[in-house]
């Protein structure tokens, strides 16, 4: 079977990873790609994860048993949609489904309406009134445009003078474009986060494994938001009682939720949640696998990923099961000297074929290029190091003895992902 997997960053390189390990796999093309994807699969560097005509057509022309679509903006766009509608198989929700990601308007009255515990929030499309509520708010607040904002859509102030300026940011400063003219301010939550991932088929959700990941660019969890520096799985605070509340309290009603309102939810549904004293409440819904969180994911399946997600899209996913190695995983990004801020491209990266030789260790790529032999730095997250190990502090321990392998001045890594664990 022929395969092509939407997007270029590390998730995909995961994505291509796991797939192209299948018996099932003859052919795995990847729109665009990079230079470590191009060890796993056939990258397309012309056709980008926002051109979906293009990418309709090359599924349709190279006859692609099933595209799977990484990121949440050719999701939100309606990729799948398109995709199906041209009788081509696709993994992944539609764009009705995807709002569960794209609007936290809908996802936040979702689960009002379906009893799915989440702070308590209103949604504004005035700023007057948003600003004049922040002003009166005597609790910490968190302020949240509407749209897909590449994961800065959120503010987190901690006075209200700044929630009235985080309203006046996204909403009249326009710090998000579209995205931010609506908001939701929501109360605060106090808590441990994890993150919880389902793969769904419309009515029935198979658990997908728990992690949680480090946003923060510095260590000890300071400095400016980013994608992702990190990210380690099982999540040790989802112990069976609270895997079993989260699927009953949150999954599940979702999913029948997702059904009811005529949007059935297929693909993975990924719950970024706050386990609070009250219980565990959502922090927001993401429409596809996290970034890194895929990195240490996949590498814990031990079922072929291809049927999975065929069944996903079959809706046929009650007659499955999937099994998982009792290994952790751990994940450290590298990212460009300068990220999330302005940072250089094109700096030389030595050293990863040490990394070939060495056990449960696995080099992706989120944002790399070839020239010839040489692998250039060519994006702000570069590379994900995941070790896996019998426990979190073994995994740790072979991603960063990894990273001790690879000469790259032009890039950093934090050094305590996972260090809670330890
Ligand atoms: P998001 O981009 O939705 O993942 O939000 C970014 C981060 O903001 C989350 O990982 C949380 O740490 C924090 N956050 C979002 N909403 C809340 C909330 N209601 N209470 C406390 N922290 C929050
Ligand atoms: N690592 C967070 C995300 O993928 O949304």
């Amino acid at each position: 079977m022929k395969f092509l997997v939407v997007g270029s960053g590390g998730r995909e390189h995961a994505l291509c990873w796991a797939i192209a390990a299948s018996p099932l796999c003859d052919a795995v093309y990847c729109a665009p790609g990079n230079a470590g994807i191009a060890k796993e699969a056939k990258c397309l560097p012309h056709l980008g994860a926002d051109n979906l005509d293009g990418i309709v057509a090359f599924a349709r022309d190279n006859a692609i048993d099933l595209v799977v679509v990484g990121p949440e903006a050719p999701l939100c766009a309606g990729l799948v949609d398109r995709l199906e509608a041209a009788g081509i198989k696709a993994f992944g929700p539609t764009a009705a489904a995807a709002r569960i990601e794209g609007s936290k308007g809908f996802m936040k009255d979702l689960c009002a309406k379906y009893g799915v515990r989440t702070a308590k929030y209103r949604r504004f499309r005035d700023p007057v009134l948003a600003r004049s509520y922040a002003a009166q708010q005597s609790g910490r607040v968190v302020v949240k445009a509407d749209g897909l904002a590449a994961g800065k859509g959120v503010l987190l102030p901690e006075t209200t003078a700044e929630a009235v300026a985080a309203v006046e940011q996204a909403m009249i400063k326009g710090a998000f474009g579209k995205a931010g003219a609506e908001v939701v301010i929501e109360e605060f939550l106090e808590g441990e986060e994890a993150s919880f991932f389902v793969l769904v088929d419309g009515k029935t959700a198979l658990p997908f494994g728990t992690a949680r990941d480090h946003k923060r660019v510095g260590d000890g969890d300071t400095g400016p938001n980013t994608g992702g520096m990190g990210a380690y799985s099982p999540a040790p605070m989802v112990d069976a009682a609270m895997h079993e509340r989260i699927m009953t309290e949150i999954i599940n009603p979702i999913v029948a939720g997702m059904a009811a309102e005529g949007a059935p939810y297929k693909g993975i549904l990924y719950a970024g949640l706050m386990l609070t004293a009250d219980g565990p409440s959502v922090i927001e819904f993401n429409c596809r696998l996290g970034d890194p969180e895929a990195q240490v994911l996949l590498p814990r399946l031990q079922s072929d990923l291809i049927p999975a997600m065929f069944a996903a899209r079959d809706g046929v996913l009650d007659q499955f099961d999937l099994r998982w190695y009792d290994d952790a995983a751990v994940c450290v990004v590298m990212a460009s000297n300068g990220y999330p801020g302005d940072y250089a491209k094109g700096s030389q990266i030595k050293g990863l074929e040490n990394l070939s030789g060495i056990m449960d260790v696995i080099a992706f790529h989120a944002g790399t290029s070839a020239d010839g032999d040489r692998v250039l730095a060519q994006g702000g997250r570069v590379l994900g190091i995941t070790g896996l190990g019998g426990s979190i502090r073994e995994a740790t321990a072979r991603a960063y003895s990894a990273i001790e392998q690879i000469d790259w001045p032009g890039g950093f890594c934090r050094r305590d992902i996972a260090a809670r664990e330890a």
